[in-house]
């Protein structure tokens, strides 16, 4: 079984709950304290053994392709001032023997669609899926999410989303599954469905940011039509391939924070504060004289 080197960040959607920060920038460039979520999400990737990064852009992404890419003039006023460990994190934004592929997706036409778009690079291979807004805080000691579901894939040789419980009344804002336990922490899948409405949902495990997909996923992308909200929709290519392969759901162990969203992003920026090196003590402290 081919090791999994790839991965792709659909960062073509268009932000809409995050208007109007996201008019003219990308919703994955917003940061939480002083980086942006699309370096978290690439961090997470490379820790977990990833080579080849595969962006899949949209209009106004232009900022993601610079942000990995050499700030010549930076560098050099960052050089010219001595500024060494500025330089340093400007330099590092991802190991030399990473490579960034950008492809772009013509119009917003749903997750489904902007997957379908990395087929030219990721081709047979097995790879995994990252939505950088759906931002993975590990457990303490723990591996990152992606690093558990590609160590995961070595042994199970199965496709698998990353899932969590959520309240029955917000599945309409999910992937739902239901499956039967298999071993701890994974579920074999039997269903999958697109934001279901509450009564509807036959379970209240919803599938989050982070997929384990093989190459076969695209001749399925390409045979489904428009689904919910008329987008081409991930969710329904999975519902058509687990007829034909089997799919675990993974109920991963980090924090996970919606930083498409305006509280998500919130709690996340306060607790990634908190930690913070430099100004988590004073952040801390400051957070504490707030509550009275
Ligand atoms: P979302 O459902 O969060 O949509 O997409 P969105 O457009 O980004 O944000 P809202 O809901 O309007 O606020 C889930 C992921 O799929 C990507 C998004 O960038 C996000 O990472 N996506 C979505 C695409 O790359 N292309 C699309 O056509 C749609």
């Amino acid at each position: 079984m081919a090791k999994i080197t790839k991965a792709v960040f659909p960062v073509a959607g268009l932000g809409s709950r995050f208007l109007p920060a996201t008019k003219a920038q990308p919703k994955e460039m917003l940061t939480v304290v002083d980086k942006p979520l699309i370096q978290y999400a690439v961090e997470e990737a490379v820790a977990a053994g990833i080579t080849e990064l595969i962006f899949i852009t949209g209009r106004n992404k232009r900022a993601i392709e610079d942000h990995f890419d050499t700030a010549y003039e930076l560098e050099a006023e960052l050089a010219a001032s001595n500024k060494t460990a500025l330089l340093e994190s400007v330099r590092n934004v991802i190991p030399k023997s990473v490579s960034c592929i950008y492809i772009r997706q013509p119009a917003a036409l749903g997750l489904g669609h902007a997957v379908l778009c990395a087929k030219p690079v990721v081709g047979d291979s097995p790879f995994v899926v990252i939505l950088a807004d759906d931002f993975m805080l590990a457990a303490p000691g723990q591996p990152n999410t992606t690093e558990q579901m590609v160590k995961l894939f070595e042994t199970e040789h199965a496709s698998m989303v990353a899932v969590q419980d959520v309240p029955r009344e917000q599945t309409r804002q999910y992937g739902i599954v239901s499956g039967t336990p298999y071993k701890e922490r994974l579920e074999r899948m039997s269903a999958i469905v697109e934001k279901p409405s509450p009564s509807e949902a036959l379970s209240t495990l919803a599938v989050v940011g982070r997929y384990v997909l093989d190459g076969k996923i695209f001749s399925y992308l390409e045979k489904i039509g428009k689904g919910s909200g008329g987008e081409i929709q991930l969710t329904d290519a999975i519902a058509a391939m687990m007829r034909d392969h089997p799919y675990l759901a993974y109920r991963f162990d980090s924090t996970r924070y919606d930083c498409g969203s305006k509280l998500g992003y919130l709690k996340a920026s306060v607790v990634l504060g908190m930690q913070h090196q430099e100004i988590g003590t004073e952040f801390s402290s400051y957070l504490r004289t707030l509550q009275n």
